[in-house]
């Protein structure tokens, strides 16, 4: 084929085999957040700029390197958005939502822009799941967030996800550790490459999540937050790390682990999967974000989880979904008045929450029946001539030959789930 364009790169065509898992597993982090009492909030997929580069921190990698900003007809900078928190903020707040009191649960499930490389794992257009908590610095409210995630990913069998923990502190214990990383990065500058070398002055946090690997190597040996964190942030950590084990979820306390964006304070988090050997998914706290934005001052965490990366993993791990059903009864019918009865009661069996086909490509009968042996269809029946004339019709059990004969007029609905539950209770 001569197609004229293929899909951009990095974006990725979800056809019906994967989205049947997609939806099984969104049907779990749906039901796992409102189960939390969060409730869905959908925000636009483009915003402008300057909520992204205030929110996120305009020395990150995201907002420096990988936003997709452009100016719009009329010369508005907007960005289409690289991740779900600011926005969310932003509406949060636009809306009033804090009016009804606090805490604000929030959940999402979007489509995020970055320009990155594409590699597995990482694509330009992503999805994320992701819920946002407002109104409480208490401690426990992050561990309910984190049990959140971890029985979401429990529900659907993905056994190798572990937690990833630190704390980075709030402003005041923050700014004794960018002079002590400062002075540690100064020294060895000469190592550092152009990006990090810019970020010393501004911004030395974010040296500790570069990608080069001379600066990781610099970066593994650096001062490391834990041991700057002030008395309040320190008995903050240790409260969520005393809830958790309360749960029994187990975590790695990782000091080196400050995540890549600067809205983050205290407590932050990342589920690792061991097979892929990246996160899934990560958060934590952003007790400064909500005043940022512009709003009243407001504690709130939240986490996102890559729903690309989530379907990788269930993959790599062969996770057991049941199959999508097709069809459950197919009619196959002879003749133009056979098909209107079919089509008939295929709508019937529809309203009924049955899913039900006919044929709709003109096949012949032999057609027709390998069509639904293709389709999966538990039952079938044929309609000609004689079954108009005599109002009945042979239901037949595909998998066990079972045939039963019911009524095709207004009985057909009540004969037919007679029959097939009959069916089902054989089956157990
Ligand atoms: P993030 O760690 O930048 O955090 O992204 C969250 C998750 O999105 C990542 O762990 C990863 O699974 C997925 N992800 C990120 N970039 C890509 C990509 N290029 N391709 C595929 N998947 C990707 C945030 O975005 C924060 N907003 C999370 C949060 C919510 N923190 C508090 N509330």
């Amino acid at each position: 084929m001569d197609l004229i364009t293929k899909a951009p790169k990095g974006t990725a065509d979800l056809v019906p085999a994967d989205t049947h898992l997609w939806r099984l597993a969104e049907q779990v982090l749906i039901s796992e957040a409102e189960l939390n009492g969060f409730a869905e909030i959908r925000t636009p997929a483009f915003e402008h700029t300057e909520l992204f580069q205030r929110g996120m921190g305009d020395v990150t990698d995201v907002v420096e390197k990988q936003m997709y900003t452009f100016e719009d007809k009329a010369g508005r900078s907007v960005t289409l958005r690289p991740e779900g928190t600011a926005g969310t903020v932003r509406a949060m707040l636009e809306n009033g939502l804090y009016n009804a009191g606090y805490p604000v649960k929030l959940y999402y499930n979007i489509p995020c822009y970055r320009y990155e490389k594409p590699q597995a794992g990482r694509m330009r257009e992503f999805r994320t799941f992701g819920v946002e908590l407002f109104g409480t610095a208490e401690p426990i409210a992050d561990a309910q967030l984190i049990a959140l995630a971890m029985s979401a990913f429990r529900r659907m069998g993905l056994e190798d996800v572990g937690l990833q923990l630190n704390s980075i502190g709030c402003p005041t214990c923050r700014k004794e550790y960018h002079a002590a990383l400062k002075e540690y990065f100064s020294a060895s500058r000469e190592k550092l490459c152009p990006t990090c070398l810019s970020r010393l002055d501004r911004n030395p946090m974010r040296i500790l999540d570069c990608k080069n690997p001379e600066c990781q190597e610099l970066a593994a040996a650096a001062p490391k937050i834990t041991e700057y964190l002030c008395g309040d942030c320190r008995q903050h950590f240790s409260q969520v790390q005393a809830y958790l084990a309360a749960l029994g979820i187990g975590f790695t306390l990782d000091p080196g682990l400050v995540r890549g964006l600067d809205y983050y304070t205290r407590t932050v988090f990342e589920f690792p999967s061991q097979t892929l050997g990246f996160a899934l998914g990560g958060g934590g706290r952003y007790d400064g974000l909500v005043e940022e934005i512009g709003g009243p001052s407001t504690p709130a965490l939240g986490f996102g989880l890559g729903m690309d990366r989530l379907m990788l993993a269930l993959k790599e791990q062969h996770v057991d979904f049941p199959e999508p059903v097709k069809c459950e009864v197919y009619i196959a019918a002879m003749g133009p008045a056979a098909q209107v009865k079919a089509l008939t009661l295929v709508n019937t069996l529809h309203s009924c929450g049955v899913p039900a086909d006919c044929d709709i490509c003109g096949r012949g009968l032999k057609a027709q029946m390998k069509y639904a042996g293709k389709t999966g269809a538990k039952f079938s029946m044929v309609l000609g001539e004689d079954e108009l004339a005599s109002g009945k019709a042979v239901l037949k059990d595909m998998s066990t030959g079972e045939t039963r004969k019911v009524d095709i007029g207004d009985s057909f609905v009540d004969d037919y789930l007679t029959f097939s539950t009959q069916q089902e209770d054989l089956r157990f």
